[in-house]
């Protein structure tokens, strides 16, 4: 394993309690703090021998390869989505596929290492809230590692498919009264109080494991740094996350230049966007979000000062999209590039455009977006916004009068 060291964000002390989420101190946020040294003397090249994937990465993690909990998560494509990049008039446009892990989302970079993790400590029931993704992806790692799993979600709220992983995962499901921010609140009681080991991403190893979607791109793009990088922002870990990375090969001088991170939120859920238009580092909470892209339905996200500190950094962006401007470019990836994603997920395309009908992403630019999750984990919005379906008789007369008019 990877030397390093838990410790406080806000206050920088030391973290020893493994069971803590906040800083015993100040109550502030955690990082992992990993030593690089080790990798100051390698190229990339030199962890080719590992397939493609969150644990090519392993010496950028802070857990025991040989006793990792894996279901052989990210490789995911990185697609040049031509197509598009004429369509929105950007030079280069690529789609980091997400929908590609194997329970269909992200989340499974981050449960990879958070479950081993959880494994190492000697968890014996794992938890977490969610908007779906996150707790079908802790189920799955969780059956994995022959551990139990609960997950609390916002009651009405989760896409059919996600909710059908954690069910079939074998996770209990428990549906709170309330929205996101409700259930998280439950799970970090449930965790205080010792009943399970949390693994949401205010844990600091979830975002360590995520950090390998940004390690993926930069080995497709054979480390061409892209001027920038699009994610959809819901609870705020993912763009750390992906700010992190880019620190981190920073600091071992595998990249000279940063891409810009620009973070996406849906108009009815977008504390961190309207904290960047107002220029501040820290976010207001939002009470009643709401948003087709229930995913990203989250008006207090956990990691929205770390995500207005990746923004800032790196010279990014943040702003929103509505359920329209989502929907869209939904239905444009899917038909003019064969690609599906659930509505979260178009959020970062449907930024994309938007900055570009803005004029804030320039004709030249270079443009990654991290499309988070599949189209498959949410049917029941697909079906709403399609065409309808034909009904016809038994009978191939009816069936020519459908397709030849
Ligand atoms: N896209 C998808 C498909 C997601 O499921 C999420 C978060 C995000 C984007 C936003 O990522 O929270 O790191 O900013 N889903 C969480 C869940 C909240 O419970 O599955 P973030």
């Amino acid at each position: 394993m990877a030397a390093h060291k838990v410790v406080c964000w806000d206050c920088g002390c030391d973290v020893e309690d493994p069971f803590v989420n906040t800083c015993p101190r100040c109550g502030g946020l955690l990082t992992v703090k990993m030593d690089l040294e080790p990798l100051k003397a390698m190229k990339p090249e030199d962890l080719h021998k590992e397939p493609i994937g969150v644990w090519r990465y392993a010496p950028f993690l802070p857990v025991d390869y040989d006793k990792r909990v894996s279901i052989k998560e990210g490789g995911t494509p990185l697609y040049e989505t031509k197509a598009l990049s004429k369509e929105f008039g950007i030079k280069e446009m690529h789609v980091k596929y997400e929908g590609a892990n194997p329970t269909g989302s992200f989340k499974d970079r981050g449960m990879t290492v958070g479950v081993s993790h959880a494994v190492e400590l000697g968890a014996k029931v794992v938890g977490c809230a969610s908007t779906g993704n996150t707790s079908a992806s802790l189920a799955a790692y969780a059956s994995k590692a022959g551990i139990s799993c609960a997950v609390f979600l916002p009651s009405g709220k989760v896409a059919a498919g996600k909710l059908a992983q954690a069910m079939f995962f074998g996770a209990k499901v428990i549906s709170i009264d309330g929205n996101f921010d409700d259930a998280l609140a439950i799970a970090r009681k449930m965790s205080e109080e010792k009943q399970l080991y949390l693994l949401n991403s205010i844990n600091p190893y979830r975002p360590e494991g995520q950090k390998s979607v940004l390690f993926e791109i930069m080995d497709q793009l054979k480390y061409d740094v892209p001027d920038r990088i699009i994610v959809p922002v819901g609870n705020a870990a993912n763009i750390w996350a992906v700010y992190k990375a880019v620190k981190e090969l920073e600091e071992i001088g595998w990249i000279d230049k940063v891409p810009m991170l620009t973070g996406i939120q849906a108009e009815g859920a977008s504390p961190v966007a309207k904290a960047f238009s107002n220029k501040t580092a820290d976010f207001e909470p939002e009470r009643n979000p709401e948003t087709v892209a229930t995913a990203i339905r989250i008006g207090n996200p956990v990691s929205g000062r770390k995500a207005l500190k990746a923004i800032y950094d790196t010279g990014g962006y943040s702003t929103t999209v509505n359920d329209d401007e989502i929907i869209s470019a939904q239905k444009m990836l899917g038909r003019r590039e064969g690609v599906g994603v659930e509505p979260a997920s178009a959020a970062s395309v449907a930024g994309a455009k938007k900055l570009r009908d803005m004029g804030i992403i320039d004709k030249d630019e270079r443009v990654v977006c991290i499309c988070t999750g599949n189209a498959l984990k949410d049917p029941d919005t697909i079906i709403a916004n399609s065409d309808p379906i034909f009904k016809c008789a038994n009978d191939i007369d009816a069936v020519k009068k459908i397709l030849l008019g």
